[in-house]
């Protein structure tokens, strides 16, 4: 068994914690607050090939594994979570999709331009009554000939504002259920498409989270993603990586608290000593550092096994579902070793304590990743 990494890993890992650090921690706090989309980062991140990780170089890409993707997410989401989320959505969702199920001529069209981050993609599963129950689709892409018909709408979508090319999933035949599911390539713009309002959220304020509204839009039929009635698979199959992504998110906060949370308690004194001497704080710090130790070879175990041709909806399942718990976990005690100062903006750890709370709700929430879970080990 093997655990380090390859010098290349470690070289992405640190352009990432440079990045981070350089590019995000400053204005991250303002951003926060006024729920400001990273823009001028979002387009460096693009440049620095962050956007397209995975994709290969032919398409733009940068033509890394998923274990140099998630180590650039932990880093990132250390600083920002916003910002991390822009680079998961557009990476394992809507790269990965497309570079796995789309044709040649979307590749070109599409995927070129969304690994060089030049655009950035949405993907659009969730429903007002379809969120975790995500086989009830309501929004339907009635089929006429060479177009389809897209109505409904779509909830919650990250990038919703921001982003030029969306996925979206959308029922054509009731009568298959899930097997008459269809995943359509929709522009920004196209007639009858409309963003709804941004929603004013606890965390990740930073990324820009939309309803969407389909009004008859009319989506040619090249623009369906794989045979028809592939839509579901698609979307089961692209989250299944995702999660992995979101895990990474979810460790990278924990971390980013953890390493704040040690830094304070080696200058902050209380009763004439650092507060780290104090016991009850250094247990803390053990347990935080012992949890996130775990939940990173959850991640990587997850990672490497996609990279390996294994079958990773189980680890990424599992590596989803404890980091996202060591992530809330960790970031509450960050804020408690602050004490007061925890409370406030400027130490950042309130911000880390907000944006944790997401990782175990999107991309499947936790009930639905031991849902994935229990039905993959009792089926062995
Ligand atoms: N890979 C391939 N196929 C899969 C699959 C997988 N991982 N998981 C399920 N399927 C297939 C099944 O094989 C089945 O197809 P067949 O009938 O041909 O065998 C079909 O999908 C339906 O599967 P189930 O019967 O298991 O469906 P279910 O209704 O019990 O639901 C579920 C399964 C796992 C709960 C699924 O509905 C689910 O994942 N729900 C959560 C939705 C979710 O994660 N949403 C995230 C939205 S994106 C997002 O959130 C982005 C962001 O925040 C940034
Ligand atoms: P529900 O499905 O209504 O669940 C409510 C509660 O019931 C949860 O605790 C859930 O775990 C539990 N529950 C439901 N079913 C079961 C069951 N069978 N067993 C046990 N417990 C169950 N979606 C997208 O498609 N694209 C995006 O880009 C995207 N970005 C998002 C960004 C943000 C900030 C947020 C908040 C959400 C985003 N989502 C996105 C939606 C997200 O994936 C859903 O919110 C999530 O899947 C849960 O669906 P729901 O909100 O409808 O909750």
């Amino acid at each position: 068994m093997d655990f380090t990494l390859t010098e290349e890993q470690v070289m992405i890992r640190d352009a990432a914690r440079d990045f981070a650090q350089a590019e995000l921690l400053p204005g991250v706090i303002e951003r926060d607050e006024k729920q400001e989309f990273p823009t001028v980062q979002v387009r460096k991140m693009g440049e620095l090939g962050f956007l397209g990780m995975m994709v290969s170089p032919d398409y733009g890409g940068s033509g890394l594994d998923t274990v140099s993707y998630a180590l650039a997410m932990e880093e990132i989401s250390k600083v920002d979570a916003s910002a991390s989320v822009v680079m998961s959505v557009n990476n394992s969702l809507v790269c990965w999709g497309l570079e796995h199920y789309g044709t040649e001529e979307q590749k070109q069209k599409y995927l070129t331009r969304l690994a060089k981050g030049e655009i950035i993609g949405a993907f659009c599963l969730s429903e007002p009554e379809a969120g975790s129950d995500a086989t009830s689709q309501k929004t339907t892409a009635i089929d006429k000939g060479d177009h389809y018909v897209l109505n409904g709408t779509k909830n919650w979508i990250t990038n919703g504002g921001t982003a030029d090319v969306y996925l979206v999933i959308a029922q054509t035949d009731v009568s298959k259920k899930h097997h008459g599911i269809n995943a359509l390539i929709v522009e920004k713009g196209m007639p009858g498409f409309e963003v709804g309002p941004k929603e004013q959220k606890l965390g990740i304020r930073g990324s820009d989270t939309h309803s969407l509204n389909f009004n008859d839009v009319k989506v040619p039929k090249e623009n369906r993603i794989g045979e028809d009635g592939f839509g579901f698979k698609f979307a089961m199959r692209t989250l299944a990586g995702g999660r992995i992504g979101i895990a990474s998110q979810a460790l990278g906060i924990a971390s980013g608290a953890y390493e704040l949370a040690k830094k304070y308690s080696k200058e902050r004194k209380a009763f004439g000593t650092e507060i780290c001497n104090h016991q009850a704080i250094a247990f803390k710090l053990a347990d935080m550092h012992t949890q996130i130790e775990a939940a990173r070879h959850l991640v990587l175990k997850a990672a490497w096994d996609k990279d390996n041709g294994n079958n990773y909806d189980l680890s990424g399942a599992m590596a989803k579902v404890y980091a996202s718990q060591v992530a809330m976990d960790t970031a509450i005690e960050a804020v408690q070793i602050h004490g007061g100062n925890g409370y406030v903006k400027e130490y950042h750890v309130e911000r880390l304590m907000r944006d944790a709370k997401i990782t175990q709700i999107y991309e499947g929430t936790s009930e639905i990743q031991k849902i994935v879970i229990s039905r993959s080990i009792l089926k062995d």
